[in-house]
C-alpha cells in the first residue's frame, strides 16, 4: 500500500529541483528497527539466509547475560523471538551451515568462562540440540568465524574475562559432527594471542585481522592469513596493516573486501573509548582504506552481510556497560 507520506517523499525526489542533489549524496548508513532485547552488547549475529539474520546472547545494559535468540526479516523490517539458547552466553562463537545456526562454545556465567558447549538450531523446527562440545582446552569465546564447505573455522579468542587472548584454531564438520582433530601444526595456531579480532573467509583462505593481545589496550593491526586448501603451509601475516589497531570491532565481507565498523580501547575518550572509525581491507591487494565513520560508534557490536549491504545490531556505545538497541545497515 502507498500511504500517503512515501507518496509526498516519491513526488519531492522526483520533481523537487533538489533531488538530483539529494540523491548524489545518499547516506551510506539506514537506520532499522532497534533490536528487541533493548541496548545490549557482546551478543553473537549470523545470516541464516539472503533475508534474515538471527542474534545470539549477548551482555544487556543494566547487566546480565541472556540466553535469548530473536531473528531479523529483511523485507518486514521487524524482529521475532525464537526458541532461546539452552544456556546464557556472551561472546558465543556463532556460524551458519545450510540455513541452520551453530553456537561453537562462547562465554557464560558470572565469570565469563569459556565453554566448550555447542548447539545447533534448525529455523524449521525452533529448536536447539546439542553437539559435540568443542576440546575443553580449546574452550573460548569472541572468536573469529568463518565457513568452508561443511567446516566451520575458529581462530582466536579469549578464555574468560580478564583471561588469556589465545593462539587457538579449531574447526567444526558439520557433515561428521565432529571437531577436526588432525589440522598440521602450523596451521592450529595463529602467529600471536588474540582476541575480539575481526575477520572471516575469502575466496581458500581465512583471515584474522586486529585484536588485542592480553590488554584491552594492546590492540594490534595485523593481518594473519592461513589458505584452507594448504594448511601445511600454515599461517603467514600479511604486509596490509590496519590504519587503526582495533579489538571488538565489527566485520562484514563483501565480495573480497573485509569492512571493519568500531570497537573499544581508543585512548580518545571522545566516544567513551570507542573507536567511530570504518575501515576496509581489500585482499586481493593487500592493502587497507579509511571509509567515512560510523553514524554511531560502538564495539561489542556484529556484522552481517546480506544482499551486499552490512548490517549491525546493537553493541557498546562506550567502553564497559553502556549499550545501545540501534540497528543500523552500511551499504558499501
Ligand atoms: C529465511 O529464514 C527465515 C527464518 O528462518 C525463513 O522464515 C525464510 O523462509 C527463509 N527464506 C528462505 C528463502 O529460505
Amino acid at each position: 500500500m502507498i500511504n500517503p507520506i512515501s507518496l509526498s517523499l516519491f513526488w519531492a525526489l522526483t520533481f523537487s529541483p533538489t533531488a538530483a542533489l539529494a540523491q548524489s549524496t545518499p547516506s551510506a548508513w539506514k537506520t532499522l528497527a532497534p533490536v528487541p532485547a533493548g541496548p545490549i552488547h557482546e551478543h553473537a549475529a549470523a545470516a541464516l539466509n539472503a533475508t534474515h539474520l538471527a542474534i545470539v546472547g549477548g551482555m544487556l545494559e543494566r547487566g546480565g547475560v541472556i540466553d535469548s535468540v530473536y531473528i531479523y526479516d529483511v523485507p518486514k523490517d521487524a524482529w521475532k523471538k525464537v526458541a532461546s539458547l539452552p544456556i546464557t552466553i556472551n561472546h558465543a562463537n556463532a556460524a551458519v551451515v545450510d540455513g541452520k545456526l551453530y553456537i561453537l562454545g562462547g562465554m557464560t556465567g558470572a565469570q565469563w568462562n569459556g565453554t566448550p558447549r555447542s548447539w545447533v538450531y534448525d529455523p524449521a523446527t525452533d529448536k536447539w540440540t546439542a553437539i559435540a562440545s568443542m576440546p575443553a582446552s580449546e574452550a573460548r569465546g569472541s572468536a573469529v568465524m568463518g565457513v568452508y564447505g561443511k567446516v566451520v573455522w575458529l581462530a582466536s579468542g579469549k578464555t574468560k574475562s580478564g583471561g588469556e587472548s589465545v593462539t587457538t584454531v579449531s574447526a567444526f564438520d558439520t557433515a561428521s559432527g565432529k571437531w577436526l582433530v588432525d589440522i598440521p601444526a602450523k596451521a592450529k595456531n595463529i602467529p600471536e594471542g588474540r582476541d575480539h579480532g575481526g575477520g572471516g573467509i575469502v575466496g581458500t583462505k581465512l583471515y584474522q585481522l586486529g585484536g588485542s593481545l592480553g590488554a584491552i589496550e594492546n590492540r594490534k593491526d595485523t593481518v594473519f592469513v592461513l589458505d584452507l586448501e594448504d594448511l601445511e603451509k600454515g599461517w603467514v601475516t600479511a604486509k596490509g596493516r590496519m590504519p587503526t589497531p582495533r579489538r571488538g570491532f565489527a566485520t562484514g565481507i563483501v565480495g573480497t573486501k573485509i569492512y571493519t565498523f568500531g570497537g573499544e580501547g581508543n585512548p580518545d575518550r571522545t566516544y567513551g573509548g570507542v573507536f567511530k572509525e570504518a575501515e576496509v581491507y581489500d585482499t586481493v591487494t593487500d592493502t587497507w582504506a579509511s571509509l567515512p565513520g560510523m553514524n554511531l560508534p560502538r564495539h561489542g557490536s556484529a556484522a552481517v552481510v546480506m544482499g551486499g549491504k552490512i548490517y549491525i545490531p546493537g553493541g557498546g556505545t562506550a567502553m564497559g556497560t553502556p549499550a545501545t538497541a540501534a540497528f543500523d545497515v552500511y551499504s558499501p
